[in-house]
């Protein structure tokens, strides 16, 4: 695959023919497709058994002991770091490494990176959990995991962000792009901070965990910080042809882009309330920009997806702001773990996990080699049940945590369950459609590579 010319015109210094540099350009394609699948599946076994498992074991035990501090800090950044680094993150980097050059229009690249960003990314996470989980030789293995996790995303951002042919006309950049570009940077600062606690707590800390009010801040950084600038990046491209939406407001998008970057900046500062609502802000702002909630311009295009797509990606955007609204609430209470949970929730579960669900079955299907979504049935039965068991973690855990209703402590083992049915649906679906041959291998690497994936049916 490595041995693909990384320049498709000519090859050992003679021109190609029109025949050989479709022939060329499809294997390309096919081997981008397919390092494109491994990056998922790998996602999905992340999100399944280190982080949705261990999260339901985390609850049940928090359940059972009616204590939210009754789970050790290991075992719950053990699970948050496998869903936001193994499961997302590993998304990010295969959508990222199949899309970003295409929509660029870049010059190709050797494939040999993609996979060497795969190997340490993966090696990186799985010793993370591990070394989270276990505590075993964890003053070495905890910085060697980190230091990985950074060379992975240091080839995938030198590729990504690569040399663009100057017959590729205009080299202004659009507005979705800085919204990708600060999710980048988030994600850049999150894993820099990410080795410079592993090295802090490998020198003199008694163990992998990180210290309670460190881990609170890093995790604005890695959510709000990282993956939901992304998010509205993606969403800034796909959702106006999907949804058929009014184009973007471009500027008033970077505008949400600033008020988040101010609100993660004042959080990692240690302030509270006027992050809060500086990130509040920001959202509310990214939403109207994408006028998401304004009549559409065209029907939506749900060919080879569930109907109700664009109902459930409006939800998801309701979930961030509910998510901001929480974390003004919890940062003016005095005693407000369960209101700090049930936002991260709000803004992990509700919203990037829905988005993840929507936009992945939407365009995951095309980009590995034009294949059909398995089951759009199944589709909306995850996403239900998603939103059904989001619903019930946001406001048990408020009621049962801050000691508002007893009950509530019994509602969460079956919100716990209901998302876990949600998520291994959602694998299973993705994982058979990988496994189906596509319709028709010609058709679809001409569509996939003179039309674009994103311009869609
Ligand atoms: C089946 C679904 C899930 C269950 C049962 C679950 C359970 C838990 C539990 C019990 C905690 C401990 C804190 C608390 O009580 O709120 C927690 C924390 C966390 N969860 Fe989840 N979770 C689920 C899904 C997710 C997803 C989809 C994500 C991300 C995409 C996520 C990210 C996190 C993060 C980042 C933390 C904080 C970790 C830390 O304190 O360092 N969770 N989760």
């Amino acid at each position: 695959m490595s041995a693909l010319p990384t320049r498709i015109e000519t090859y050992a210094g003679r021109p190609l023919t029109p025949e050989e540099i479709f022939d060329i350009t499809a294997a390309r394609e096919n081997s981008l497709s397919r390092l494109l699948m491994l990056y998922i599946t790998t996602g999905l076994l992340f999100m399944l058994l280190p982080g949705t498992f261990l999260g339901v074991w985390n609850l049940l035990a928090i359940s059972d002991h009616r204590a939210a501090d009754s789970v050790a800090p290991g075992w719950i950044q053990a699970h948050g770091h496998a869903q936001i680094f193994g499961w997302i993150g590993s998304f990010i980097l295969g959508i990222g490494f199949y899309s970003i050059p295409k929509l660029r229009r870049m010059d190709p690249f050797g494939l040999s990176v993609v996979w060497a960003a795969w190997t340490l990314w993966t090696c990186g996470v799985t010793l993370r959990w591990l070394t989270s989980a276990y505590q075993r030789h964890w003053r070495v293995v905890l910085p060697f995991s980190a230091a990985l996790e950074l060379i992975a995303f240091l080839m995938f951002f030198k590729t990504v962000s690569g040399h663009r042919p100057q017959s590729s006309g205009n080299n202004k950049l659009e507005d979705w792009v800085f919204a990708v570009i600060a999710g980048s940077t988030g994600l850049l600062v999150t894993l820099l901070l990410n080795l410079g606690a592993a090295i802090f707590l490998a020198w003199g800390g008694a163990s992998p965990d990180l210290p309670a009010s460190f881990d609170q801040r890093f995790l604005v950084l890695e959510t709000w910080g990282c993956l939901v600038p992304f998010v509205w990046g993606f969403s800034a491209k796909w959702l106006p042809v999907f949804l058929g939406l009014r184009p973007t407001h471009g500027k008033m998008l970077l505008i949400a882009v600033a008020l988040n970057c101010v609100g993660v900046v004042g959080a990692l500062g240690g302030w509270l309330r006027t992050p809060a609502f500086a990130l509040l802000a920001g959202i509310i702002v990214a939403t109207c920009a994408l006028r998401l909630f304004e009549q559409p311009h065209r029907a939506a295009k749900v060919k080879g997806v569930h109907s109700s797509f664009p109902i459930f990606v409006r939800l998801a955007y309701i979930w961030a702001i509910i998510a901001g609204w929480l974390g003004i609430w919890a940062a003016s209470a005095t005693y407000s773990s369960g209101i700090w949970g049930a936002s991260r929730h709000a803004l992990t579960v509700g919203f990037l996990a829905t988005m993840v669900f929507g936009i992945g079955q939407r365009v995951l299907p095309a980009f590995s080699g034009m294949r059909l979504l398995f089951s759009t049935q199944l589709m909306f039965v995850a996403m239900l049940l998603l939103s059904l068991g989001c619903l019930l973690r946001v406001s048990s855990e408020i009621l049962a945590y801050q000691g508002l209703f007893r009950s509530a402590w019994s509602w969460l083992p079956v919100s716990a369950v209901t998302e876990m049915t949600a998520v291994t649906i959602f694998a299973v679906n993705l994982l058979l459609t990988f496994v189906r041959q596509p319709p028709s291998q010609t058709m679809s690497l001409g569509k996939t590579m003179f039309a674009g994936p994103a311009r869609e049916d």
